[in-house]
This record gives C-alpha cells, sequence and structure tokens, in this order.
C-alpha cells in the first residue's frame, strides 16, 4: 500500500468486538418495546455481548451458540451467568432453531437481537461507519475492507456514508468510496457468488478457524452483493494459514491484535492488492472487528518465548543476549 492504511480497531469495545454496538441499539429499542428477557443465536461474539448486557440491566438472557465455539468465547458469555445454550449443530442450526423458538408462547416475552428484533440490530452496524467518519476529521475513506458472516455489517457502513452524505455531513470522495468483503475459505458464499457473477448465493457448510464468521446461509448477502457491486468494490476469502499470517502481521506492524475474523479481514486487504482490485494508491481502512485474546488457540502454536534461560546472568550469556 502507497496510500493512507486505516486501521479502525473495534476490538476494545466492553465485550471486546463491535457487536456491543449493534446489541446496545438493538437491546434499548427492545425494553422500549416492553420485551422483558434478552437472546440470540450467535457465532460467539454476539452471545458475550448480549449477556454482557443483560446483566448490567439486570435482565434475564438466554444466548445460543454452536456447541464447537473457542473455549475464549464460550468463558467470556458464560462469566455472565445468564443462560448459555450450546446446539449440537452448525450456526445455521441455532438461527433456525431461534427463529422457531421465537414464534412459541414461552418466548413471546424475548428479544432475539438478531431475530425478532434484527432491524435495530442490523442498524445499530451503522454506528461504526459513522464513526469512521467522524475520526477521518468528517470525511470518508475511498476505499473500506469489512469481514462479512451474515453481510449485515458491511451493507451497514455503506448505508451509513450514504446517509452521511445525503443530510451534508460528509462530502463523498471524487470517485465515490468503494466497498470491499472479506470472507473464509471455510466459509466464502457470498464471495463465490460474486466470483461467478450469480443472483443467487448458494449456502454452504462452514469450516476453519474463523468461527466468528461462520454463517453458512447469510441473511444479508444479496445486500452486501449489491453494495460491493454498485460501488466497484470486490470480494475474496483467506485460509487458515493465510487468516494466521494475517493476524500477525496486523500484530506485528500495528501493535493490533486481532481475533480471526480480523486476520481475515488483513489477508483478505493482502489478496486484493496482489490481485490489482484494491487501489494501493486510495486511502483505505480496514476493520478489525474483535479481538484476538478470544481465539488464542489460532496462532498458540505460531507463536511462544523467543528464548528460555535460566534466572541468572550464566543463562542469558549462554542463549546469546550477553557477550
Ligand atoms: C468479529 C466479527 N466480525 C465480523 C462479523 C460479521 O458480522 P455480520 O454478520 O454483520 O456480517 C462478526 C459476526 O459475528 C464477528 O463476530
Amino acid at each position: 500500500m502507497r496510500g493512507p492504511l486505516w486501521v479502525k480497531d473495534d476490538s476494545a469495545n466492553p465485550t471486546h468486538s463491535f457487536k456491543d454496538r449493534v446489541v446496545s441499539v438493538a437491546l434499548t429499542a427492545a425494553r422500549g418495546l416492553g420485551f422483558s428477557r434478552f437472546a440470540c443465536a450467535s457465532t460467539g461474539n454476539l452471545a458475550n455481548s448480549v449477556a454482557a448486557h443483560a446483566a448490567r440491566a439486570g435482565v434475564p438472557s438466554i444466548v445460543f451458540i454452536p456447541g464447537d465455539l473457542e473455549t475464549g468465547k464460550v468463558i467470556t458469555t458464560a462469566v455472565y451467568d445468564r443462560d448459555l445454550v450450546a446446539i449440537e449443530g452448525s450456526y445455521d442450526d441455532v438461527n433456525r432453531l431461534c427463529s422457531e423458538l421465537v414464534e412459541t408462547d414461552e418466548f413471546e416475552d424475548t428479544a432475539f437481537v438478531n431475530v425478532n428484533v434484527r432491524p435495530y440490530y442490523a442498524e445499530g452496524s451503522k454506528t461504526l461507519g459513522y464513526e469512521v467518519a467522524e475520526q477521518l476529521g468528517w470525511r470518508l475513506p475511498e476505499q473500506v475492507v469489512i469481514p462479512m458472516a451474515s453481510g449485515e455489517l458491511l451493507t451497514k457502513i455503506d448505508k451509513a456514508f450514504t446517509e452521511l452524505v445525503e443530510i451534508g455531513l460528509v462530502e463523498a470522495p471524487a470517485n465515490g468510496w468503494r466497498v470491499f468483503g472479506a470472507q473464509s475459505a471455510g466459509c466464502n458464499p457470498i464471495a463465490v457468488a460474486l466470483h461467478q457473477g450469480a443472483e443467487e448465493i448458494v449456502p454452504v457448510k462452514p469450516t476453519g478457524i474463523a468461527k466468528s464468521l461462520n454463517i453458512g446461509d447469510p441473511a444479508a448477502g444479496l445486500y452486501a452483493l449489491e453494495a460491493v457491486r454498485r460501488t466497484g468494490g470486490w470480494m475474496d476469502y483467506a485460509d487458515d494459514d493465510e487468516i494466521r499470517d494475517g493476524i500477525r502481521q496486523l500484530a506485528r506492524t500495528t501493535g493490533v491484535f486481532a481475533e480471526t475474523a480480523g486476520g481475515v479481514t488483513v489477508a483478505v486487504l493482502r489478496k486484493l492488492v496482489e490481485s490489482g482490485k484494491l487501489d494501493p494508491d486510495a486511502e483505505t481502512v480496514v476493520f478489525n472487528t474483535g479481538e484476538g485474546l478470544k481465539t488464542l488457540d489460532a496462532v498458540a502454536d505460531l507463536v511462544g518465548p523467543t528464548y528460555r534461560i535460566k534466572p541468572s546472568l550464566r543463562g542469558a550469556r549462554e542463549a546469546g543476549l550477553l557477550h
């Protein structure tokens, strides 16, 4: 990259992912609408955030997750001591079950943030776009690279930029902004549809280490496709080794330790530059949406102490730290 490259680091929110934005909007609305219990279907980060918000608000919650989530994501939900249901199945199974539960009498008073109050949850993603404009001094970048699971975040960052221009708070860049989407090779249905020029998204069974992005049947996938096509952007996907490299590259070049979703985004940024799809001279914002401490296993085998020594000068000398 030759042009300015910014990392919008959204991993330092109260539960360490961008999901705190969407949950605070959705659950504020849910309380106003009279719901008395909070819930969600989650790939991990949403579960953390719903349980924490429920604890803070003193409201019961019940969150549903796939049974094979990373320990870091399970503990950081369970610690809030609200109901946590691990399902023997994929996120798409979890989501389908939640869509059925929401119709039952027992769940009538329950706001599922990404099911029956989803419009509020979706609009909450726009704040990430607003904040980028604000932090750039009320300007928009020329290119943004965004991780995709359901595709909602990408769609809503584009919507945020559109709204800011419409109300006259910012001017669009001379050639508009271009939206780029990032998925993993283990779960790439939106990117594949773009590559194939398709008008429909064929669901996949997700695999791979980027579990927070493992939504095989993405609810906002078609909208994400539309935004990327309309703005002249592109999408790509990265395999597990590339994701691990992406995490390490971001860490050693910026000091930001990302979870696997951030690794996906950085790895895809690199591919987009190499393939010429992304202009290396244009101002670009890449989004880190989650904290590396939640997915330690992704890099645990690749990093460790540089030296292991006895606690003595001799030990330091023997290791070559002293001459
Ligand atoms: C860390 C992280 N980044 C990005 C996303 C993608 O969000 P969306 O479903 O809005 O595409 C998720 C979804 O769970 C996530 O956990």
